[in-house]
């Protein structure tokens, strides 16, 4: 079975919601962690919940000028549904700039200690802001994903010690991607697999629309490029979600 640690599954980008979860049981894909990024997109990751698919609810760096104090409210408020199994997607994004940094820090802060609070795990989004990620998240007893991990041998050791899994997507089979090196340094059991649909569509599909069906092609290429038998990848990757998702596990049960 695979596991989409990550997607944006939102009306906005698909017509027909249930199409994309019946193509990514066609590719065995059983698990989908649907990721909100404001108000609205958690409103519509909780209204989404069913036997495949999960919820992580949070607000993303990118929204740091537009959230309100009672958006985040609102996500403590739902942290008891049993379907919702991290806060995310959260984060430090500098990627355009620093000049809201402050903000981000406090608004990701607030996040964490949420996290801690529940007992959560969190999805993390670090883009061009590795120092301050690894510095707000030493201050709080969580773990989680680094989602999208695409930084240097070092940085993933030390989100490892730190007690985080490494998120890899399609990123990774596109060429010239440092990322290949670093992963094959790094035990399997340290990663896990998601698509960030819509975005970052793995090859042969690049181009097109992302979903979690295609988790299945990151899985593939990871397996020929480790030399790793698919099975054995995708029992593994999904072995350290289901490890780290506690909420998952007891509904399995
Ligand atoms: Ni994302």
């Amino acid at each position: 079975m695979l596991i989409d640690t990550h997607a944006h599954i939102y009306q906005e980008y698909y017509v027909d919601k249930s199409l994309v979860i019946n193509n990514a049981l066609k590719n065995n894909v059983k698990l989908i962690i649907n990721n909100g990024v404001d108000y609205k997109t958690n409103k519509e990751v909780l209204e989404n919940l069913n036997e495949y698919v999960y919820g992580a609810i949070g607000i993303h760096p990118e929204n740091v000028l537009e959230y309100q104090e009672e958006d985040l409210k609102f996500i403590e408020e739902n942290l008891g549904n049993p379907h919702i199994v991290a806060i995310g997607e959260i984060g430090l994004d500098y990627h355009y700039g620093k000049e809201n940094r402050e903000k981000q820090i406090i608004l990701f802060e607030k996040q964490l200690e949420l996290a801690q609070k529940y007992h959560m795990p969190v999805i993390v989004h670090s883009r061009d802001a590795t120092l301050d990620t690894i510095n707000s998240l030493k201050k709080y007893h969580v773990k989680g994903i680094i989602h999208s991990f695409s930084g240097s041998l070092e940085t993933a050791q030390i989100y490892l010690k730190m007690g985080f899994l490494l998120g890899v997507n399609g990123v990774v089979t596109f060429k010239n991607a440092h990322l290949k090196d670093v992963l094959k340094e790094l035990p399997l059991t340290s990663l896990v697999l998601e698509t960030d649909s819509p975005y970052l569509t793995p090859e042969p599909f690049r181009g097109k629309t992302n979903e979690p069906a295609n988790v299945y092609y990151v899985a593939k290429f990871l397996s020929a490029y480790l030399n790793i038998p698919l099975e054995q990848l995708e029992e593994v990757t999904s072995a350290n979600a289901l490890e780290l998702f506690d909420r998952i596990r007891s509904d399995m049960l």
